[in-house]
């Protein structure tokens, strides 16, 4: 099938469902449209981020290496801004998406507020002189050493996943006598309908208080002056497409935080969490637009909170390799890329789709598996998909990577981790150096004897 062809049927309803199935390989390729890419798009037979080609990026800094569009985070996160203004929502990025400082320091100045879930997430804010005002600590396993900084900086809200999270809560706060700002992240037992891996708002995941325990967790804050419920909070999961889940988790969560407030609990704001989904091969976007009206309808006075990652960062970076080999096995194509499972896992871990472009335009497709180099069959970024029929030596951009990309990287097979580069208008900056192999065995000590 020609792409052109291929492209059309990519937009049909069929091409869709047989997407969503997409469990057996042969695999379909849904061909892009580039302009999907907004500041990814040929230019003089070249792919370019914003104006800069990106063969000079691999020129300059070697491959594989993490490309980002600062104009597309910038534009994600306004978009947010906008599509919720009549709600006004303090947004947090979630560090875990994508957690380099200069994005971060990005963000910042954007006025963007951030979610941690570590103490390390914390220190990295530390770096860019984050406002304490605007950061939410997540996660369920926050250790007491984790909440001593956070209580030290007296951040805007410890969201609180368990009883025993908040009795450890209650020891550090009363040994620093200090006060907290918390949260209850509570489970609302709603089904996000996403990757099983990703998805945390049902009663059988380890994520967040139990609603039946929220009334003894009430009367222990009735014991503790230093502990201040100001919010409740959920999420649900990541790469939610359809937002009626956020919606009937909302209306499980106002109706608690007005059920409390009759107790006399002046609770404040109401964290949403993140889960945005985007659009990987062709899936239709969340309807924000719907998401706000309801919110701006039924939020009454309580103050919004947000907590988006992929949504700001995903679209906003690529991961650019460079193909090693082509090599056949019984007929069977294998494109041998320089990128592999240790720059790259969601492909590995969750049978993510991510699609892959030549970085010279107009190359015809061939059928092929796209794989690294790592020793592990699930070492791959496509499996018999359509990707571009490219030689040794050509580039290519797995794309939609900004997001659990580089800070899911690893040293496997002790492989450095990949560069990071930010691109602005037609200009770019090392924003991480690749790690050279003294930086693999840094930290490791030799035995004296
Ligand atoms: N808030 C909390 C409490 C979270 O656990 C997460 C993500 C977020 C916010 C941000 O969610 P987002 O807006 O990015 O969907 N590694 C996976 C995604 C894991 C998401 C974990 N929690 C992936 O590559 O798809």
């Amino acid at each position: 099938m020609s792409p052109e062809i291929l492209y059309l049927f990519s937009n049909t309803k069929l091409f869709k469902e047989l997407s969503a199935l997409r469990t057996a390989a042969p695999r379909l390729c849904y061909h892009p449209d580039v302009s999907e890419f907004e500041d990814f798009h040929y230019q003089d037979g070249e792919l370019q981020c914003e104006s800069v080609p990106l063969t000079k990026v691999a020129q300059e800094f070697g491959t594989p290496t993490y490309v980002y569009s600062r104009k597309t985070i910038l534009d994600n996160y306004h978009e947010l801004e906008n599509k919720f203004s009549a709600v006004d929502p303090l947004i947090c990025y979630s560090l875990k998406a994508n957690a380099n400082l200069s994005i971060l320091g990005l963000l910042q100045k954007a006025g963007s507020g951030f979610d941690v879930v570590s103490g390390g997430e914390l220190f990295r804010l530390k770096q860019i002189g984050a406002d304490p005002k605007k950061i939410v600590f997540s996660g369920v396993g926050k250790t007491a050493t984790e909440m001593e900084l956070a209580l030290d900086w007296d951040i805007y809200s410890i969201n609180i996943e368990s009883q025993e999270e908040l009795d450890v809560l209650t020891q550090v706060s009363r040994r620093k006598g200090q006060k907290a700002r918390i949260a209850f992240r509570i489970n609302p037992d709603v089904d996000a309908k996403t990757h099983p891996y990703i998805a945390t708002g049902l009663n059988q995941h380890k994520f967040g208080v139990d609603t039946q325990q929220i009334n003894s967790m009430l009367e222990a804050i009735r014991r503790n002056p230093n502990l201040q419920l100001v919010g409740l909070g959920f999420h649900i999961g990541s790469q939610i497409l359809d937002v009626q889940p956020f919606l009937d988790a909302f209306t499980k969560l106002k109706g608690w935080a007005d059920r409390i407030r009759k107790q006399g609990v002046p609770i404040e704001h109401l964290d949403l969490g993140g889960g945005l989904g985007i659009s990987y091969q062709g899936e239709p976007a969340p309807n924000l637009k719907q998401y706000a009206q309801v919110l701006a309808q039924k939020r009454r006075d309580y103050r919004i909170v947000m907590e988006p990652g992929r949504f700001v960062v995903g679209n906003a970076g690529i991961l650019l390799t460079r193909i090693l080999y082509r090599k056949t096995n019984q007929g069977k194509s294998f494109l041998v890329v320089d990128a592999a499972m240790n720059d790259l896992l969601r492909p590995s871990l969750y049978d993510a789709h991510h699609q892959i472009l030549s970085v010279y335009k107009d190359r015809p497709w061939t059928t092929a598996d796209v794989v690294g180099p790592v020793c592990e069959t699930g070492d791959f970024f496509a499996r018999n998909r359509q990707v571009p029929d490219a030689m040794p030596g050509d580039l290519l951009a797995i794309m939609s990577t900004g997001a659990y990309g580089f800070c899911l990287a690893s040293n496997y097979n002790s492989r450095g981790r990949s560069a990071e580069i930010l691109v602005n208008g037609n200009s770019w900056q090392e924003i991480r150096a690749r790690e050279s192999f003294k930086d693999l065995v840094r930290g490791e000590i030799l035995p004296k004897t």
